[in-house]
């Protein structure tokens, strides 16, 4: 057999294997991974419409804040499961969907309670509730038995943490009068902290947790660093790493009080740090602004269709709306963390 085949049949070989070792892909957390559970609650925080989801396969808007996939998407394809993680809360999908693979996410959510308050989100203890649900239907449909193994060999991501600071701590004074920024840090880990706890304690064992990217430089918040002449928020990138930094510590803690848990810190800092300080090697020519509209304070309704600043090739910018990555971004950055999985986890 020459080389290329013997390559080829292993690669081959070694998703097989990992579709038998992980059975499902479950996604709890914010707009960097929700795929469409905004959809159907109450929330001005939606993106099931165009120019959302325009690289999406058939060019259908879906609810993910993307241009295309995101990154929970790229990763059960790794795995080979499936192409694209359904939303919980939509009708469209039955329990045989979510079977494989189901996301319970909420775009403009948080760790905290008050986050998923401002813009009347899924709150995360509402997600773990919708888990526990989740758990009972898959009993019903594939038997106690097989249902229990599908949720002890599934691998579970999460993805939050933004919102708590951009959208909450720094917005309202709330938090900020009780809190310094440590203080909150360790409130929000905290929560983290129990939420990892609970899963376990229903049967979680395989858990990537995703911290947080360097926030200060999204285009909404460069837009608004009128006094950094636009460049990216270096205090709002901090808080991101040192909130990654305490994250570390809680998942090494949680894997050694664990003993069944497998925790990994799935960090996206590093790439996302790459990809903006040398956009051109990745084949990208605009970082400051996204695609959607002007490109400085855009997202949901105001990322409109009717806009013709909107540009056309998405594959050339970082972002897609002034919060967003671009499908091409996500792309890159699962790349990054997908070999990590699969030795963690197949
Ligand atoms: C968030 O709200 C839920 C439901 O009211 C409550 O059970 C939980 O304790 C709250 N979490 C925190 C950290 O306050």
């Amino acid at each position: 057999m020459s080389p290329a085949w013997l390559l080829l049949l292993t690669q081959i070989l070694l998703v097989a294997e990992a579709k038998k070792n992980v059975p499902a892909v479950i996604v709890f957390g914010d707009s960097s991974v929700d795929s469409g559970n905004n959809n159907v609650i109450a929330t001005v925080l939606k993106s099931n419409f165009k120019p959302y989801g325009r690289d999406f396969e058939g060019g259908r808007p879906t609810g993910r804040f993307c241009n295309g996939r995101v990154p929970p998407d790229f990763i059960a394809e790794a795995f080979g499961i499936k192409r694209a993680i359904p939303a919980y809360l939509d009708p469209a999908f039955t329990i045989k969907d979510f079977a494989t693979g189901v996301c319970f996410a909420s775009a403009g959510t948080g760790y905290d309670n008050a986050t998923s308050a401002v813009l009347n989100v899924i709150p995360l203890w509402k997600e773990l509730e919708y888990y526990k649900e989740y758990q009972a239907k898959l009993r019903a449909h594939v038997g106690v038995e097989k249902a229990n193994e599908i949720i002890s060999e599934a691998l579970y991501l999460m993805s939050l943490g933004t919102n708590d600071f951009l959208e909450n701590y720094y917005v309202f004074p709330t938090r900020r009068l009780h809190f310094t920024v440590s203080q909150y840090e360790d409130f929000l880990l905290r929560i983290a902290e129990n939420f990892v706890r609970e899963l376990y304690a229903l049967g979680v064992r395989k858990l990537s947790i995703t911290g947080l990217i360097p926030v200060g430089c999204l285009p909404l918040e460069r837009a608004t660093n009128i006094f950094g002449d636009h460049g990216c928020n270096e205090e709002y990138n901090n808080v991101a790493m040192s909130f990654n930094k305490k994250l570390e510590n809680v998942i090494t803690k949680l894997n050694r009080d664990l003993p069944q848990l497998k925790a990994l810190s799935a960090n996206a800092y590093s790439i996302f740090s790459d990809i903006i300080t040398k956009p051109s090697t990745y084949g990208f020519e605009v970082v400051e602004k996204a695609c959607c509209s002007t490109g400085t304070f855009e997202m949901s309704y105001l990322c409109s269709d009717k806009n013709p600043l909107t540009c056309t090739d998405a594959e050339k910018y970082v972002f897609w709306d002034a919060f967003h990555p671009t499908e091409k971004t996500n792309r890159i950055v699962s790349n990054y963390l997908i070999p990590k999985l699969l030795a963690t986890f197949r």
